[in-house]
């Protein structure tokens, strides 16, 4: 009765199982995985964030295939303003209620069934679900840890086929917290001009880069045709008011053609609806003061991270540049999914595996950084009492 995309193994993992186990326990769980930032202990402006949402021109249904022009406007001025993107145009925008209904607009745009795309490796576990859905085939290209995170240009080369469309990027990539380097860039556009492939930039953890240097957003890319998504989920802390986009850049001749098909699709859907629309720039502007506690928390955590680190040899940590996670190398003496659940049972510490992200060995695990310091400072206490003896 069901297509073959939705035949999903649907039995929960082991780690899922032993947290409800641990749980019905009563005990209480140390939650070092947390992504959700309306659980994280931020302070947001409850009264402007609901006030935004009740303007009264909302009641008029003006459909606009590519969303309301006010609210591309205040993306487009994000653009500007934050990432100096200076000819940044509002028309280069389509809006969607979130990154991943962006990707699936892209992909449906560029892929025919069976068509494929180069996707990072570690990475985002979401694209696998996100690609069955449109028909997709992803092929992972490795990122190569060597004193930091870098691209295998020699294995994207030998991944491309006839079939291949585009190459996704996550800048910066979660779990790795890695930024595509200009030198990566650079590459990348000669790369995909030679075989004609577009470049997908999800750019959503952009604005949380852990140095002085702010990387360069994809939304100025113009050596190739480029999709850069992003959104509030994470710009502004705010992913349950479902508000992101594609910027679409590059060469014009292909800019064009590809806004005006997203276009249709867009319209075929026009999932926006008019309250978040007119909320958007207020939505927006809440990014003034989340993410310098988001960054806040991060860094905090990170040093509590590397001070705990300090007093042991048996675990270390990757280098991270940007992002909301950390990822510890442990001993490698069972499977990382093992070890997790072990954490779970013993310490009520509860992380991820790196096989969740397709590290490519056990020895992995990742952790949180928007985790509230308390509750960070202790999980790792308990983590490193563990694995370390
Ligand atoms: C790299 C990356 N892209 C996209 C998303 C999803 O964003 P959205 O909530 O806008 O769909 C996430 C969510 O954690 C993510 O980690």
């Amino acid at each position: 009765m069901f297509s073959d995309r939705t035949n999903w193994k649907l039995t929960r993992n082991r780690l899922t199982e032993a947290l409800e186990q641990v749980r019905s326990t009563g005990a209480r769980v140390l939650d070092l995985t947390i992504s959700n930032p309306t659980r994280a202990g931020l302070h947001y402006d409850d009264a402007r964030i609901l006030q935004a949402l009740a303007s009264p021109k909302a009641m008029d249904y003006d459909p606009q295939p590519k969303g309301l022009l006010s609210a591309r406007e205040a993306a487009a001025a994000y653009y500007r303003e934050q990432h100096g993107v200076r000819s940044f145009d509002p028309e280069q925008l389509v809006l969607t209620t979130s990154t991943s209904e962006g990707y699936s607009f892209v992909f449906r745009l560029l892929c025919n069934p069976g068509d494929e795309l180069l996707v990072p490796k570690p990475s985002y576990p979401l694209f696998e679900f996100l690609a069955d859905l449109q028909d997709v085939t992803l092929v992972p290209y490795p990122l190569i840890y060597d004193h930091g995170w870098q691209m295998d240009f020699p294995s994207l080369r030998k991944a491309v086929t006839a079939r291949t469309r585009g190459v996704v990027v996550v800048h910066p990539n979660n779990p790795t917290g890695s930024f595509v380097h200009a030198h990566e860039r650079q590459l990348l556009n000669h790369f995909c001009r030679e075989h004609r492939l577009a470049v997908i930039a999800d750019e959503v953890f952009l604005d949380y880069g852990l140095d002085q240097t702010a990387p360069s957003s994809f939304a100025s890319n113009e050596d190739a045709l480029t999709f850069t998504l992003s959104g509030v989920s994470k710009i502004s802390a705010l992913p349950q008011m479902k508000v992101a986009w594609i910027a679409t850049s590059g060469p014009p001749v292909e800019v064009e053609p590809a806004l005006a098909r997203l276009e249709v699709i867009a319209d075929t859907y026009l999932s926006m609806n008019a309250p978040i629309q007119f909320a958007t720039p207020a939505l927006l502007d809440q990014r003034k003061s989340i993410q310098q506690q988001l960054l806040d928390r991060v860094l905090g955590n990170l040093a509590e991270l590397d001070r705990q680190l300090a007093l042991q040899k048996t675990c270390g940590r990757l280098h991270v540049e940007g992002g909301w996670y950390a990822v510890v190398r442990v001993p490698v003496t069972q499977t990382d999914e093992e070890l997790a659940v072990d954490l779970l049972r013993r310490d009520s510490v509860l992380v991820h595996p790196g096989h969740f992200y397709d590290f490519p060995s056990d020895g992995y695990l990742i952790l949180s950084l928007i985790t509230t310091a308390d509750d960070f400072s202790e999980g790792v206490k308990r983590l490193l009492g563990t694995v370390g003896s």
